[in-house]
C-alpha cells in the first residue's frame, strides 16, 4: 500500500501525485506495512519500514564513461536513446552523459514520482537533465519512435557483493518486491523492437546468462554484457 504522508497547509502537490494515481493523503503514518511516499529539501522521499527519508537521486559520479563498454554499445554515432526500462535513471544519466537524447519510459508509479522529482532537482543543477524526457507508461504501448537506439535492461542484477546496496537501490528492490506491475519478460521487449524497425536494440544482461544466439554483438563488461540486436 502506498500513502501520501502531507499536512493540509502543503499539500499542493500531494493532491497532484494523489489524483494521478489513487493513493491517499494521510497526514500520520499507521500502516507498518506501507509505503509513505513525503516531500523534503530535495524532493520527494520514500519512508517504508527501516528505510527513512529514501529518496532518488543522480550524486553518482562517473568517471572515463567516453570509451566504456557502455557507450560502445550505445554507439557513438546514435542521438536518440529510447530507454524503454527507466528505473532509477541511472544508465540514462549516463546516456545523457555521453551528450544522447533520452526518453525513458517508467511503468511503476512509485518509481516513476521518485525519478521525476530527481530530475526536478538535478536540472537545476545540472544542464545535461534538458535532454531527458520520462513518461509514465508502458514502452511496449510504443508503436512509432524517432528514436536511433532501444535500451532494455529488464533484468534485476542482485550482483553478489558483500557489502548492503545503497538505500535508494534498497529501496528500489523493495518497491519491485511489493507490488506487481504489468511488467515485460525479455523476449516481449526484443519481439516489439524489431518491430519499431530501430537498427539498433541493446539489451543490458548478467555476465552469466547464456547467449541468445541472435545477438549480433556483445559488449561484455566486468558484471554485465551489453547484447546488440541490430534491424537491418
Ligand atoms: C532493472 S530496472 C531498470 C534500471 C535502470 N536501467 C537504471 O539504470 O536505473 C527495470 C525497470 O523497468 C520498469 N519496467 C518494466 N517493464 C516496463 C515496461 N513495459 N515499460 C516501462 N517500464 C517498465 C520496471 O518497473 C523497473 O523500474
Amino acid at each position: 500500500m502506498i500513502f501520501i504522508l502531507a499536512d493540509d497547509d502543503d499539500s499542493q502537490w500531494a493532491h497532484e501525485i494523489s489524483a494521478s494515481h489513487g493513493w491517499p493523503i494521510v497526514s500520520q503514518k499507521g500502516n507498518k506495512e506501507a509505503f509513505y511516499l513525503k516531500k523534503a529539501k530535495d524532493g520527494l522521499c520514500v519512508d517504508y519500514k527501516d528505510l527513512k527519508g529514501v529518496g532518488f537521486d543522480f550524486s553518482k559520479k562517473y568517471f572515463k564513461l567516453e570509451g566504456s563498454v557502455f557507450a560502445k554499445a550505445i554507439g557513438k554515432g546514435s542521438k536518440k536513446i529510447l530507454d524503454a526500462t527507466a528505473g532509477l535513471l541511472k544508465d540514462s544519466h549516463k546516456m545523457l552523459l555521453l551528450g544522447h537524447e533520452v526518453t525513458a519510459f517508467e511503468i511503476q508509479p512509485l518509481v516513476y514520482e521518485l525519478s521525476k522529482s530527481a530530475i526536478s532537482v538535478a536540472t537545476k543543477s545540472i544542464d545535461s537533465f534538458s535532454g531527458l524526457n520520462l513518461v509514465f507508461g508502458n514502452s511496449l504501448e510504443v508503436n512509432d519512435t524517432d528514436a536511433d537506439v532501444i535500451y532494455i535492461d529488464p533484468m534485476f542484477h542482485h550482483v553478489n557483493k558483500s557489502a548492503l546496496p545503497k538505500k535508494d537501490m534498497q529501496l528500489f528492490r523493495k518497491i519491485n518486491e511489493s507490488f506487481t506491475v504489468d511488467s515485460s519478460t525479455e523476449s516481449q521487449f526484443i519481439e516489439w523492437a524489431k518491430g519499431l524497425g530501430i537498427p539498433r536494440v541493446v539489451v543490458k544482461r548478467p555476465i552469466k546468462q547464456p547467449k541468445d544466439k541472435l545477438v549480433a554483438h556483445s559488449f561484455t563488461g566486468k558484471s554485465v554484457r551489453y547484447d546488440l540486436y541490430t534491424n537491418n
